[in-house]
């Protein structure tokens, strides 16, 4: 029987932690730190998720027999190695192979390098350099932060002032701290975007239903980005035989290559894709499950999913452990009313409680806290509303219809998660309410 500690506290780690509890070889799950709607799904321990030694101390204490590391940060400050060093087994990669996401230049290195599909790009440490890079792409322009950083790093843009004052706000201004010393300009990819993500022990792996994230803060994709808005699985757009691509051409190299350098990547691969009409091409690495992906994948992930994570630490992946379930998911973020650009607290969300009563709905917490018996936006994103359906359309008509019934202030949602695109067919997406078809998907999420 497994006995697993989740390191985190957001709607991702709500969601994993409310699927291993769903797996009969899994007898405890404990999450640190956790938050208060976790809490209610696990038990939550109070620790710093960067604080090696005690992590470690609290799995010893706990019997843990797996560690599953939820966000980037603690990864990339080595909590992998550290508590690897102590043999606890732990699912997550160590810091050298968190460079593919810790460094966008070090994952463009090792993407050219393996030969795997990705937009062209240059690295620039100083501000003529990163301009002479402009110079060589075509508008619309994409410049990133080079490192990891809390927040928007990376600009697209057609107005060429933009562009460059974003340049200089990194190289001269210090903006995004340490992250922002080296920009890398690359070339515009056009298409849809999907999320794959691959649980591997470094060579093995195992695909997850993909998905569709909603980056952008407003309705129809505008505004800033986001730490995503909503997301949708399984993706249509990523048809079996763009799967079977996805794992030929950008998996199996990226953990081939990451073999060669020593570095073997042991975690969650997630490619974030663009589908261009040359294919699928890497927008990003990174090196863990994804957030709010997670929040839609894990209600769709059927079989011993602890044994799967497991058996990848272990360096024995078995990737028949988990099998697709039926139907659609999709994932509704409840922010802050400023998100994201004054991410500040105080709202209230009021009925959460009487979702819980429907077995095709979830509650993943993230930002909220329980005060004086009710639920307060803390900033950001505050939860996650998850619905499962027969298909993505009464999926989305479920989350929506929840949605309708909270009452409270001070928190919004986009409108538009899981709408189909513009075009033939699309006008069904806007009905609603009411006339929710029923779901029908696998067995009972209890
Ligand atoms: P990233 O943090 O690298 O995922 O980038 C954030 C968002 O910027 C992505 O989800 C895309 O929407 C957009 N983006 C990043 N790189 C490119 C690119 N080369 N071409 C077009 N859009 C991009
Ligand atoms: N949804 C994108 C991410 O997790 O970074």
């Amino acid at each position: 029987m497994h006995r697993i500690l989740v390191i985190g506290s957001g709607g991702r780690e709500h969601a994993l932690a409310w699927r291993l509890a769903r797996d009969p070889s899994v007898e405890r799950v404990l999450v640190a730190p956790g938050n208060d709607g976790i809490a209610g799904a696990a038990t939550c321990i109070p620790a710093d998720e960067r604080d090696a030694p005690a992590i470690a101390a609290i799995a010893r204490r706990e019997r843990v027999t797996l560690v599953v590391v939820g966000p980037e940060g603690p990864l990339a400050a080595g909590l992998a190695n550290a508590l690897r060093a102590e043999g606890i087994a732990v699912f997550g990669p160590d810091r050298a192979a968190a460079a593919l996401e810790t460094s966008k230049w070090a994952a463009k290195q090792i993407m050219t390098e393996a030969g795997i599909p990705t937009a062209r790009g240059r690295a620039a440490g100083t501000v003529a350099e990163a301009i002479a890079a402009l110079d060589a792409f075509p508008a619309p322009w994409v410049v990133k932060a080079d490192g990891l950083a809390a927040g928007k790093v990376v600009l697209v843009s057609s107005v060429r002032a933009e562009a460059e004052a974003f340049i200089r706000a990194c190289l001269e201004h210090g903006r995004f701290g340490v992250a922002g010393g080296r920009v890398v300009i690359e070339e515009h990819l056009a298409g849809e975007e999907a999320s794959v993500m691959a649980v591997t022990d470094g060579e093995r792996f195992a695909l997850l239903p993909p998905a569709r994230d909603y980056k952008r803060a407003r309705d129809g994709d505008h505004g800033a980005n986001t730490g995503g808005m909503g997301a949708y699985a399984p993706s249509e757009a990523v048809t079996q035989a763009l799967e079977d691509e996805v794992a030929r051409a950008i998996v199996a190299p990226t953990l081939a290559a990451m073999r060669r350098r020593g570095t073997p990547f042991r975690g969650t691969l997630y490619a974030g894709l663009m589908l261009t009409a040359a294919g699928a091409k890497v927008i990003e690495f990174n090196v863990r499950f994804g957030d709010p992906e997670t929040e839609a994948v894990m209600p769709l992930v059927e079989g011993a999913f602890a044994d799967l994570l497991a058996g990848a630490a272990a360096g024995r992946l078995d990737p028949g452990a988990v099998a697709r379930g039926r139907g659609a998911a999709v994932s509704v973020a409840i922010v802050a009313e400023g998100y994201p650009e004054s991410p500040g607290g105080g709202g209230v969300i009021v009925g959460l409680e009487a979702l819980a009563a429907d077995e095709d709905l979830a509650v993943f917490h993230a930002g909220t806290a329980r005060e004086n018996g009710r639920w307060v936006v803390r900033g950001g994103r505050a939860a996650h509303i998850v619905a499962r359906g027969a298909t993505r359309e009464a999926a989305r008509r479920r989350a929506y219809q929840a949605i309708a019934s909270l009452g409270g202030s001070g928190w919004r949602v986009r409108g538009d998660i899981a709408v189909p695109a513009a075009g033939p067919g699309a006008g069904g997406a806007s009905r609603g309410g009411a006339a929710a078809a029923t779901a029908t998907g696998g067995g009972s999420w209890r």
